[in-house]
């Protein structure tokens, strides 16, 4: 198995009664994982559930990876422009599996294009990234669902003007559009001003899309073996996908977390021990925030439900928000993603000038970040702190695609446990919607009348420094 989930100072001969579980409570979840299960099996069955059967589409690596072939041969920079789940899978697996590559130069990167991936609309920010491109050599991936998303669009506008402003009337085969397969702007615009587009396909959300073109395009232009991503993720569904609580990892994490969060303990905390998982934690936090954070139960009846997920980074937050978690409110569940195998060791030298350090001498790298790892927990569980550990073999195409299944299958199942629909997200619906009405977008003047009339009812409090 490519995962090894460890719960041990998850329980009450661990960390206490208090905080921690009682094999009891796991095995009495044992029935509502079944309940739970066999409803995911009807909806996977009548195709309500598309995201399960990704890694196994005959079809995509061949797809993506002729595309990829032809951009890689016009191209040195390919920029995605997307937010939310059309952005962060990618960002957290291009980390993970080609870390460093923008660093490199083009014969360090074999001659593969650099990655931006621009998920904000800070005007500084993007400018600054323009400006390390050159228009003639850039490709942009343009990913969006359902192909309106403000941000999206807007970064869109931006850049086609640069890029036509460089190379005129040739400027749409700079441009790639991702997105929904009949509907949107984007899928418009590619039917009617000829942009060669990928659809995502129907029923697939923005989070959980990262095993559709939103993700294996770019993944596979920069060098990610993405038949090995699937084929990774492909493995853990074997894994995830039975009713078994005590051996289905996907669900018994979930269980475990459900269970801290109903003792008081919620806050998600996810620490990788690894520069290369970190932004696995960024991915994952919207994942389990997005679809856990609910005001609606099932329902219909408002429950106001769902753990805050927070992202950390061993051994760095060692020194920054770790203080916290030992001594702060008991309301965190720490998961440490752990790499038992790392690519490095990088040894300790000794160093006879310095004999302070001499105990470091004949370690290396590897080892102490993995001690670390294990002196923090430790250190968690002395205080009763409740805590897990994912581990990884390796940092590998493999383990990864594995990992991002089981975390997408946990989350699916978790929205069973609070009782929410995992799918959805109304809250950030009304954003979009608010934001359409403050730019001037047709079709929303009385949301911007109730906007102008909220603000005039509101007493003004402001400070400013002058
Ligand atoms: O998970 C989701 O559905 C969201 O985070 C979306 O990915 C995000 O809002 C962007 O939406 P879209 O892909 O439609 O531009």
């Amino acid at each position: 198995m490519p995962i090894t989930l460890d719960y041990t100072n998850m329980m009450a001969d661990a960390v206490g009664a208090a905080y921690g579980l009682r094999d009891e409570e796991l095995t009495a979840m044992a029935g509502r994982t079944r309940e739970i299960h066999a409803q995911i099996r009807q909806r996977r069955t009548a195709g309500e559930l598309p995201f399960f059967e990704l890694p196994k589409d005959p079809t995509v690596v061949a797809e993506m990876t002729a595309l990829a072939q032809d951009i890689q041969k016009q191209f040195d920079t390919l920029v995605v422009l997307g937010i939310g789940g059309s952005a962060l899978g990618t960002t957290a697996i291009f980390n993970a599996l080609r870390y460093g590559h923008n660093l490199m130069d083009a014969r360090q990167r074999g001659g593969l294009p650099r990655l931006f991936v621009l998920d904000n609309v800070d005007p500084d920010g993007f400018a600054a990234h323009l400006a390390l491109c050159d228009p003639a050599r850039t490709c942009f991936l343009v990913i969006s669902k359902s192909g309106t998303t403000v941000e999206t669009t807007s970064q869109f506008l931006v850049a086609r003007q640069w890029v036509e402003a460089c190379v005129g009337d040739r400027f749409r085969s700079h441009f790639i559009l991702i997105t929904d397969p009949q509907s949107g702007v984007l899928r418009e615009l590619a039917n009617r001003e000829g942009y060669r587009s990928c659809a995502i396909p129907a029923g697939v959300g923005g989070r959980f899309s990262v095993f559709t073109p939103v993700g294996l395009l770019p993944l596979a232009c920069v060098g990610v073996d993405i038949a090995a991503l699937l084929k990774g993720a492909a493995e853990m569904a074997r894994y995830v996908c039975h009713d078994d609580l005590m051996t289905n990892p996907a669900y018994l994490n979930a269980v475990l977390q459900y269970l801290a969060y109903r003792r008081g303990l919620s806050i998600t905390v996810l620490m990788p021990y690894s520069d290369r998982l970190r932004y696995i934690a960024d991915w994952f936090r919207q994942m389990w925030a997005e679809s856990l954070g609910k005001q609606y139960a099932t329902d219909g009846s408002l429950v106001h439900v769902g753990p805050t997920p927070v992202n950390a980074l061993g051994t760095t937050d060692q020194h920054s928000q770790v203080q916290l978690y030992m001594e702060g409110p008991f309301d965190k569940v720490v998961t440490f993603l752990v790499v038992d195998e790392f690519d490095q060791e990088l040894p300790l030298p000794d160093y006879q000038a310095a004999p302070q350090m001499a105990y470091l001498a004949g370690h290396n790298l590897a080892e102490l970040i993995s001690i670390e790892q294990q002196a923090t927990a430790t250190a968690l569980v002395r205080n009763q702190r409740a805590n897990c550990a994912l581990h990884l073999p390796r940092v590998t195409a493999e383990s990864v695609g594995a990992l991002i299944y089981m975390l997408e299958v946990q989350t699916l199942f978790a929205g069973g446990l609070f009782d929410v629909n995992p799918l959805d997200q109304p809250g950030v619906e009304e954003g979009k919607l608010l934001t359409y009405a403050l730019m001037g977008r047709q079709g929303y003047e009385a949301q911007a009348r109730q906007l102008a009339a909220q603000k005039g009812d509101l007493n003004p409090r402001v400070l400013a420094c002058r």
